[in-house]
C-alpha cells in the first residue's frame, strides 16, 4: 500500500464518477468510492475486489460527511475528486435543512476537503479536483437566499452551486500557495451522456436533458478524461493550482468566480455555517 496512490471519488456509483473510479484503478490506484447506494457499491467492489474500497454516505447529510472523513481508513490521500452532484426539479432539503443542490454540490465538498486536509498534506503530490460546469458562467450568488428559500428554479440552483464550487477552488488555491500545499482544480467535463438532468427532475426538464445528451452528449469516457489526466500527471507537469479546465485546456472562469471580495465572503460565511460540523 505504501507506494500505491490513493484516491477518494465521490459519486462513484454512476456516470462520470464510475468511469473515473474504474480508470484510476486501471492505472494502479486504490480508490475509496463514495456512494449513497450500497448495492451499487457492492457491484463495483465485485468488479475490482482488490482496489475498490466502498464507502456508503449520503452527501446531503453533513453528519455523514463528517463520519466519512472520521472513518477514512488510510494515512494519506493523494487525489480527492469531488464528483457527486445533482440537479433537482423541485426544492428539497437535506437532514440539516440545507437545500439539496447547495449541500451536495457545494457544502459537502467544502466540508470534506476541510476534514481530509491532514491526510492530503501527507501526500507528496496531493490534488483536489472539482467536477464543475460551464453552468457556473450563468451562476449568480443570491446573497441572503443561498438556500433558495425564495424563487427556486432548478437551473438557477445548479448554476449557483457550480459557481460556488469554482469560487472555492480559486479561493483555496490562493490560500494554499506554498509548493508543498495540495493543488486544487475545477473541471468542466463537457455535456456528458448521463442521467444527471433527468434522475431528479421529472417532466419536461428531464426530457429536454435526455434529448440534448442523446444528440449532443459525449461519452462518460470522454467526460472522465480531464479528471483522470489531472489525477495522474507527474508532479513536475502539474498546471498552476486554481486552474479551471475544459478538455485539458485552461479556460478563464466567469468574472463572478474571479471576484475576490465575493469569494472571500463566501468562504468565511461557509466556514461559519459549517463550524458545528468541524468540531
Ligand atoms: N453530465 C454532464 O453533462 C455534466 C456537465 C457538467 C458537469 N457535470 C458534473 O459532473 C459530476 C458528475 O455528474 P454525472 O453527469 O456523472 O451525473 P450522475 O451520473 O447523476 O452521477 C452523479 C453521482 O453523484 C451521486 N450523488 C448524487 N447525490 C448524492 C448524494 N446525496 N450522496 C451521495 N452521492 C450522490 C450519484 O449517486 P447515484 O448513483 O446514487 O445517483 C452519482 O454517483 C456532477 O458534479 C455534475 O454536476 C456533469
Amino acid at each position: 500500500m505504501s507506494n500505491q496512490k490513493i484516491a477518494l471519488v465521490t459519486g462513484a456509483t454512476s456516470g462520470i464518477g464510475l468511469e473515473i473510479a474504474g480508470g484510476l484503478i486501471r492505472q494502479g490506484f486504490t480508490v475509496l468510492g463514495v456512494g449513497r447506494r450500497q448495492s451499487a457499491l457492492n457491484q463495483i467492489q465485485e468488479q475490482f475486489p482488490e482496489h475498490f474500497v466502498p464507502q456508503l454516505a449520503d452527501l446531503s447529510d453533513l453528519e455523514q460527511v463528517k463520519a466519512l472523513a472520521k472513518s477514512y481508513p488510510f494515512e494519506r490521500l493523494d487525489v480527492l475528486i469531488h464528483n457527486a452532484g445533482g440537479a433537482n426539479g423541485s426544492r428539497q432539503v437535506g437532514p440539516q435543512g440545507f437545500e439539496l443542490t447547495w449541500v451536495v454540490n457545494y457544502l459537502s465538498p467544502f466540508l470534506l476537503t476541510k476534514l481530509l486536509e491532514p491526510q492530503l498534506r501527507k501526500s507528496s503530490s496531493a490534488r483536489i479536483i472539482h467536477l464543475a460546469s460551464t453552468a457556473h458562467y450563468h451562476g449568480k450568488l443570491d446573497w441572503g437566499n443561498l438556500q433558495a428559500e425564495r424563487g427556486y428554479f432548478i437551473l438557477k440552483a445548479y448554476a449557483q452551486s457550480k459557481l460556488a464550487q469554482v469560487m472555492h477552488t480559486l479561493y483555496l488555491s490562493k490560500k494554499w500557495n506554498a509548493s508543498k500545499d495540495p493543488k486544487i482544480y475545477a473541471v468542466h467535463p463537457g455535456v456528458v451522456k448521463t442521467h444527471i438532468g433527468s434522475k431528479n427532475s421529472a417532466g419536461w426538464m428531464g426530457a429536454i436533458w435526455n434529448a440534448i445528451t442523446l444528440f449532443k452528449g459525449i461519452s462518460v469516457q470522454e467526460g472522465a478524461d480531464n479528471s483522470l489526466w489531472l489525477s495522474t500527471l507527474p508532479e513536475d507537469q502539474l498546471p498552476a493550482s486554481g486552474s479551471y479546465f475544459h478538455r485539458r485546456k485552461i479556460t478563464k472562469p466567469s468574472a463572478a468566480a474571479r471576484n475576490e471580495a465575493d469569494t472571500t465572503r463566501l468562504f468565511q460565511e461557509t466556514e461559519e455555517l459549517l463550524e458545528r460540523f468541524l468540531l
